[in-house]
């Protein structure tokens, strides 16, 4: 990174702010912690209250995450999942920072892996959920998709959500082979040689179980993510990167993949080692877009009123 090697104060941050047109903000988990969401591999977050806790039966806090051990045990997800449930979380400074460069006209896009939608809840448009969200559900075994409310009071009750699709599959299947048993029905004259074709495809078995389109470990990112940084790798002026440990590819990968030209300003509560970024700004992120803009004399907007 040769080039911007000059570049690394606060004025140089400040500079780079006012004049660039099409900023990417790749943000994380500290940008909620002020909202009372707890990040990941703090000595607070999540990772350290789940291996304190002890509560759960894993081998290592990430594996609440991962897609093979949620095959295998989803009772253990689905007894935690109300705790990391979207509710009535107030958008922070940062959040609505965000939302005052798209006003400005300068947000390429927001990338964030946050699944806690309170970009969106500051009103933030161009904004790419880069790890899914609650907001739909999907059926491991017949991709079925349905709205994430529709599994709302499993996650809320703490019980495993099975597909309606799949159960109505294997009532039917079910039915028609007491049918072919009995002879009596229409099961006998329906179960043709199709139908054992299918019956081995399904295998038997229980219905498939929900979830919530949240990126596990194991899991591949939306193909949107390649689409929209393919397009705006093209496009992007500025990368701002705040909250984040970027220890989680292939979003930690964006720096990599816009060209070297684009500087880079991190904002974060601790430095990181791996990477390099241009201008680091260490420190509480809210004050710290909150001191920038007052130099720039921006004005972040207020939290909109929560409904009653
Ligand atoms: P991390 O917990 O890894 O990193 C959050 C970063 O935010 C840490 O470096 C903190 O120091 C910093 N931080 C915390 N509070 C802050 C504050 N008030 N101001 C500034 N910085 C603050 O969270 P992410 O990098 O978002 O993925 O984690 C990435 C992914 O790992 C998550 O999306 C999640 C997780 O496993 C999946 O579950 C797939």
């Amino acid at each position: 990174r040769q080039r911007l090697s000059h570049l690394s104060s606060l004025e140089d941050a400040l500079g780079l702010l006012k004049n660039s047109k099409k900023i990417i903000v790749l943000s994380g988990a500290g940008i909620s912690t002020s909202c009372g969401i707890p990040d990941f591999r703090s000595s607070t977050g999540l990772y350290a209250q789940l291996q304190e806790e002890g509560k759960y039966d894993l081998d290592d806090p990430q594996q609440m995450f991962d897609i093979h051990y949620f095959r295998e045990r989803p009772e253990v997800f689905y007894s935690f999942a109300k705790q990391i449930y979207p509710s009535n979380f107030v958008p922070s400074p940062c959040h609505r920072w965000i939302k005052l460069l798209e006003d400005k006209g300068k947000l390429l896009r927001n990338y964030t892996q946050n699944i806690d939608t309170l970009e969106s809840l500051a009103g933030v448009e161009k904004v790419l959920q880069c790890h899914g969200s609650f907001k739909t559900a999907s059926c491991l075994r017949c991709k079925t998709r349905v709205p994430g409310q529709n599994i709302e009071t499993f996650i809320m009750s703490q019980q495993i959500p099975y597909c309606p699709k799949c159960r109505e599959e294997a009532d039917r299947r079910q039915q028609m082979k007491k049918e072919l048993k009995t002879g009596k029905g229409k099961g006998k004259a329906l179960w043709d040689d199709d139908e054992e074709e299918e019956e081995n495809e399904w295998g038997g078995g229980e219905p498939g179980i929900m979830k919530p389109n949240i990126t596990f470990f194991g899991q591949a990112l939306d193909s949107e993510f390649d689409e929209c940084l393919f397009k705006d790798r093209e496009e992007v002026d500025l990368l701002v990167i705040i909250g984040t440990s970027l220890k989680v590819a292939p979003v930690s990968e964006v720096l990599t993949h816009i060209p070297h030209s684009v500087p880079q300003i991190y904002i974060n509560l601790t430095p990181v080692h791996h990477v390099k970024p241009d201008i680091c700004l260490l420190g509480d992120a809210d004050s710290i877009v909150t001191y920038l803009s007052s130099k720039l004399g921006w004005t972040i907007p207020a939290p909109a009123a929560i409904p009653l």
